[in-house]
C-alpha cells in the first residue's frame, strides 16, 4: 500500500498536511490534519474510471471560513444539544452555542477546526492514518480533559474503516461521527436524487423547530423513511411527508438494526455502478442530504447545489442527553471509548 504526504495549507502559522492512501485497486483516501477532514476518496467505476465520490470545497481557507463539515471528524458531540444544555451527575452544563441557540457539532471550535497531529502505516494489505488530538477542559464548555484517536484504514478490500478512541479525567460527554458526504456518480453537477438506499433500519427520530429531535422514535414501515427495501432516493427527498417538507429533505437519524444484520446500509449509483456497503457498531446514523444551495463557496469549482451528496453520519442519537431512551454518550475516566464504521467501496 502506497502513502505519500504533501503541504495542504497553512492554519495559525502552522503546516497542514495532506496524507493519501492508495491501494493496489485505484481506490484512495486523502485526509488532513486540519480537522482529521476527509478530501477525497477516489474510487473505479464499473467501466474503471476513476473518480472522486465525495464533497468536499477546494481549499484550507474556504474549510477555516465556512466549515461545510465535509468529511470532518465532528465532536465532541455531533448533532445538535438542545440550548447547549444538559445535566451529568446532578450538575447543570452550559455549552457553548453556535446554531439558533443551540450547540451544534461539538461548537464553535469542535473537533473539527483543530490541527490534529497524525501518524501513518504502511503494511501489505492496509495503510492508515492515526490522528490524535487533545481536547482541553472547558472547551466549548465541556468538561474534563479528552484524548482522541481516529484512525482511517484503507485496506486491499477496498474499505475505510474509521476507529474513534477516546479517554477522559472527568465525567464529559463524547458522541464523534464522520461528516462524509457521497456522491457515487463522480460529478458534481449530478444529485444524489438517483442514488438507491438499502438500511437495516425500522425507526427513525423525527425533528422539531431549529432541527431538533423531539425525543420521540416513530416506525418507518410503509413511510418516505423505510428503506427496508432498496429505494431511490427522491422518493423520500421529494415527498409530501410532514417530516420532509420542512427540512426540504432529509436530515434526520435512523435507528440501526445490528442483531443478525450482516451491513447497516447499502447505498448504490446504477450508471457509475458504485457502491457503498456501511457496517458500524453505532446504534444511529443521521442522513442529510444536502437540501439548499450553499453559495459561500464551491465544490470542484461548481456551485453547491441542493442533493449534491448524502451524509451517512453514524453515531448515538442526536441529543440523546436530552432524551430518555436514546442512549449513553457518557464518557467516564474508568473507560476507554471505541467505535468502529466500515465503508467498503465496490461496483455492482
Ligand atoms: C448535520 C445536520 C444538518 C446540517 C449539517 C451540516 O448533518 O443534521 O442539519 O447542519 O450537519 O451542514
Amino acid at each position: 500500500m502506497q502513502i505519500t504526504a504533501k503541504t495542504f495549507g497553512m492554519f495559525q502559522n502552522q503546516e497542514v498536511t495532506e496524507y493519501t492512501l492508495t491501494n493496489t485497486n485505484g481506490v484512495s483516501l486523502s485526509a488532513i490534519t486540519y480537522g482529521a477532514i476527509v478530501t477525497k476518496i477516489m474510487t473505479p467505476d464499473k467501466n474503471g474510471q476513476i473518480a472522486d465520490i465525495t464533497l468536499n470545497v477546494e481549499s484550507l481557507e474556504d474549510m477555516v471560513a465556512h466549515r461545510p463539515f465535509y468529511g470532518a471528524a465532528i465532536g465532541r458531540v455531533a448533532g445538535r444539544i438542545t440550548d447547549g444544555q444538559f445535566e451529568l451527575d446532578g450538575q447543570s452544563y452550559q455549552l457553548d452555542v453556535n446554531e439558533k441557540g443551540n450547540q451544534l457539532h461539538g461548537g464553535p471550535s469542535g473537533l473539527d477546526t483543530k490541527l490534529w497531529s497524525a501518524e501513518t502505516k504502511s503494511e501489505d494489505d492496509a495503510a492508515s492514518i492515526l490522528f490524535t488530538l487533545t481536547s482541553l477542559e472547558g472547551e466549548n464548555g465541556y468538561p474534563g480533559n479528552l484524548e482522541v484517536q481516529v484512525e482511517y484504514r484503507l485496506t486491499e478490500k477496498n474499505e475505510w474503516i474509521i476507529q474513534y478512541t477516546a479517554k477522559t479525567d472527568k465525567p464529559t460527554l463524547f458522541n464523534p461521527t464522520n461528516h462524509i458526504y457521497f456522491n457515487l456518480t463522480g460529478d458534481i453537477k449530478q444529485p444524489i436524487l438517483d442514488h438507491t438506499l438499502q438500511l437495516a433500519s425500522t425507526k427513525y427520530g423525527t425533528l422539531a423547530d431549529r432541527n431538533l429531535p423531539t425525543g420521540k422514535l416513530e416506525d418507518s414501515k410503509g413511510t418516505a423513511f423505510d428503506f427496508s427495501e432498496p429505494k431511490r432516493l427522491r422518493e423520500a427527498v421529494l415527498s409530501d411527508d410532514s417530516q420532509i417538507k420542512p427540512a426540504s429533505g432529509l436530515d434526520h437519524p435512523f435507528v440501526l438494526d445490528q442483531k443478525d444484520q450482516p451491513v447497516q446500509a447499502i447505498l448504490s449509483e446504477i450508471n457509475s455502478g458504485r457502491r457503498v456497503t456501511m457496517t458500524t457498531n453505532e446504534e444511529s446514523v443521521v442522513i442529510f442530504t444536502h437540501n439548499k444551495v450553499m453559495d459561500a463557496y464551491t465544490i470542484k469549482g461548481e456551485p453547491a447545489q441542493p442533493y449534491a451528496g448524502l451524509t451517512l453520519e453514524t453515531q448515538a442519537l442526536p441529543d440523546a442527553i436530552n432524551h430518555p431512551g436514546f442512549g449513553n454518550i457518557e464518557l467516564r475516566p474508568e473507560e476507554t471509548y471505541h467505535s468502529q464504521t466500515t465503508y467498503r467501496f465496490d461496483t455492482i
